[in-house]
């Protein structure tokens, strides 16, 4: 079944913290959004040690939204992150490999995340490397956006061709669209502002339960 992983977009410690806790019950992992301004026109609250100080035991999938994804992944795999998602665009096609390589040296997940506008093709050559493809919904950089019908078939279309590959979908997701997008065989379904907008984080969490696997615990 698929799996609900909220999207944390924080621009303070404060939000971070805050959306932290309230999904901390209800799902096993949530991505953490990291925008440098240079990949995206927007910044996320970016202090990694302040981060860390916040307790908690969800597994953390790290959206880097960057354009140096290197010196990201230095900096952000001292969260321990279950997987590091990079974006196929921040990176010269030669040197995707040696960073597929360094995350893997660290023993975690790699996934490897396409924008809207970025064909099929050229990622194709990577997608029996990766632990994990990130399907964007949106172009990335701000919460709130709308769906791109388009990407309903770009999931059928590596599914079809990597049925065992994990397929996530990031960017304008709903309870409106969930549904076509299990049915198109996504795996993992990254929920922002359709979760965090809400007054009550609980009750949308649930709403999503009828198509994906949330873990309510309490
Ligand atoms: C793209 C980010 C998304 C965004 C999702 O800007 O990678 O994770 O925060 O937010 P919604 O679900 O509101 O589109």
């Amino acid at each position: 079944m698929a799996e609900l992983v909220p999207a944390i977009l924080a621009k303070s410690l404060t939000e971070f913290e805050a959306k932290i806790r309230q999904v901390e019950d209800l799902v096993d992992m949530v991505q953490i959004d990291v925008m440098d301004g240079k990949f995206v026109p927007n910044e996320t609250f970016n202090e990694i040690d302040k981060i860390a100080e916040v307790e908690t035991s969800l597994k953390y999938d790290i959206h880097l939204m960057v354009a140096d994804v290197a010196g990201a992944i230095d900096r952000w795999s001292g969260l321990n992150p279950q997987r590091i998602t990079f974006h196929l665009e921040a990176v010269d096609s030669d040197k995707i490999e040696e960073i597929i390589g360094e995350i893997r040296n660290l023993d975690m997940e790699v996934g490897l995340a396409i924008n809207p506008d970025t064909d099929l093709a050229e990622i194709e050559p990577q997608l029996a490397k990766i632990d994990f493809v990130l399907v964007m919904g949106v172009n990335p950089g701000f919460s709130g956006q709308k769906f791109q019908g388009s990407t309903l078939e770009r999931i059928k279309e590596i599914k079809k061709d990597h049925p065992d590959l994990k397929v996530g979908v990031d960017g304008g997701v709903n309870t409106d669209n969930a549904a076509d997008l299990v049915a198109a065989g996504v795996d993992e379904l990254a929920v922002g502002s359709r979760i965090f907008t809400s007054n009550d984080v609980r009750a949308a969490v649930e709403e999503f339960s009828r198509y994906i696997r949330v873990t309510i615990t309490k």
